[in-house]
């Protein structure tokens, strides 16, 4: 039997040997990252999950709907920002670490209202931060089964001070733009983040990196490249395309189409935040990314041919034949470009999945999962693909 350490109370009436787990708590584990942690979480191990979610419109407790019913997950609605909130889920469920993935995210939106980043990616971050402190300082410093404390039989794991830990989830836009020379990013870089969104995630990790220096906080960081794959909101390039596509609609390309990303599957993203969490070295910072540096154009011919392939148009045509060139981002940023040479060496981290693989899983994910896209496609996401996208035809 397993119980989350929460319970211990009712674990200590028990006469068996009750093994308890430790619990970690996720924040904006409702999101495209986030919840295909969970998700994978689960499905390796029997440590519970407690969710903190705003349920902002990127927020989709649908993607969790295979976790109805089952005891390891709790999804709770709030802001990492509410620190009576946050204070209280951390005393209740005692996690051994916090993940946090919550935030603003779309550079797009960053971009017609900034106050929305500001708040939760720094001002958020910073509360989530004193909260985590705050339960940190009060941790026991040993296990407490060593100190005597757990009942008899039960073999408990509680969480320590010295084995706590918070990691980070960050991006490599706070590096700024490379141009066609420059070498990837290394986690030496500089910050010189370019649009609101890389600002307010550079302002966070600062604050994570300063709640380790000065307070002794156990922090880790990761700076990761452009995801991709399951349950993506269609707000962003990939699976925008795959929906604009199937219903017929422009494929929408920035400029010239020639800027350059570097894609990563999710649940490789997903394997590396587990291995850092893991055996990262408190207040390193870890940069993620898959070797995989494609010109926005090339991404979008690539799914073009995939659906081409898998659900090909009744009228014979391709959908690159939907491709249309729109007005250019302000400020956007050329190239994008990780060197994970650090998470390799010294964690022995390697993605399961290389884009050409990745992909045609992405594709054949959303041409499987019409109902997902449907009920994301609310009035709010309609008026944000009108608001965006208005006046952009070149
Ligand atoms: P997302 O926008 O899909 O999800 C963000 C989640 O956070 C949503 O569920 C939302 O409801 C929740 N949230 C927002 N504000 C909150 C608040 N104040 N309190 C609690 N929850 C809140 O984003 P994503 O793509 O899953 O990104 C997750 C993290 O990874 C972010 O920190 C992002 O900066 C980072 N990241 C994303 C990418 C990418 O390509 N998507 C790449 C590198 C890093
Ligand atoms: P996006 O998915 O928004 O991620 P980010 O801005 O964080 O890199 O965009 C990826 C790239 O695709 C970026 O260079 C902007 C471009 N893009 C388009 O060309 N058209 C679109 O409709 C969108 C959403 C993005």
């Amino acid at each position: 039997m397993l119980l989350k350490s929460q319970h211990s109370g009712a674990a200590s009436r028990g006469t068996h040997l009750i093994r308890i787990l430790m619990t970690i708590l996720v924040t904006g584990g409702a999101g495209f990252i986030g919840a295909n942690f969970v998700l994978d979480w689960l499905a390796a191990s029997n440590e519970a999950v407690i969710n903190l979610d705003k349920l902002t419109y990127a927020g989709n407790p649908e993607t969790l709907a295979s976790l109805q019913g089952d005891a390891r997950h709790q999804l709770v609605q709030g802001d990492i920002g509410d620190a009576a909130l946050v204070s209280r889920l951390l005393a209740e469920h005692q996690p051994r670490a916090v993940v946090n993935f919550a935030a603003e995210s779309h550079v797009d939106r960053s971009i017609h209202g900034p106050g929305e980043f500001i708040e939760t990616n720094i001002v958020g971050t910073f509360r989530l931060l004193e909260s985590v402190r705050g339960y940190w300082s009060g941790l026991l410093d040993s296990d407490i089964r060593e100190q005597g404390l757990a009942p008899t039989g039960v073999q408990a794991q509680a969480p320590t001070k010295g084995g706590f830990r918070f990691l980070h989830v960050s991006t490599d836009e706070v590096y700024g733009s490379l141009s066609q020379s420059d070498p990837a990013f290394a986690e030496t870089n500089r910050y010189e983040p370019n649009s609101p969104y890389s600002a307010s995630k550079a302002a966070s990790d600062h604050l994570v990196r300063a709640w380790h220096h000065t307070y002794g906080l156990p922090v880790l960081t990761t700076n990761c490249s452009n995801n991709y794959g399951p349950y993506h909101f269609p707000e962003k390039l990939i699976p925008l395309m795959i929906v604009n596509a199937l219903a017929g609609k422009p494929l929408p390309v920035y400029g010239d189409g020639m800027q350059i990303r570097d894609w990563l599957y999710v649940k490789d993203h997903c394997s590396a935040i587990r291995r850092v969490l893991e055996a990262g070295r408190l207040g390193e910072t870890y940069n993620v990314g898959g070797w995989n540096e494609k010109p926005n154009i090339e991404i979008v011919h690539t799914v073009c041919k995939l659906l081409d392939e898998l659900r090909p148009k009744a009228d014979g045509t391709s959908y690159a034949t939907q491709i249309t060139y729109v007005t250019d981002r302000p400020g956007h940023d050329r190239r994008y470009a990780i060197d994970a040479r650090k998470l390799e060496a010294e964690l022995g981290w390697k993605p399961a999945e290389t884009f050409e693989t990745g992909i045609r899983k992405t594709v054949a994910w959303y041409l499987a999962n019409p109902e997902w896209v449907q009920h994301v496609q609310s009035g709010a996401y309609r008026d944000w693909v009108s608001k965006n996208y208005a006046g952009r035809q070149a």
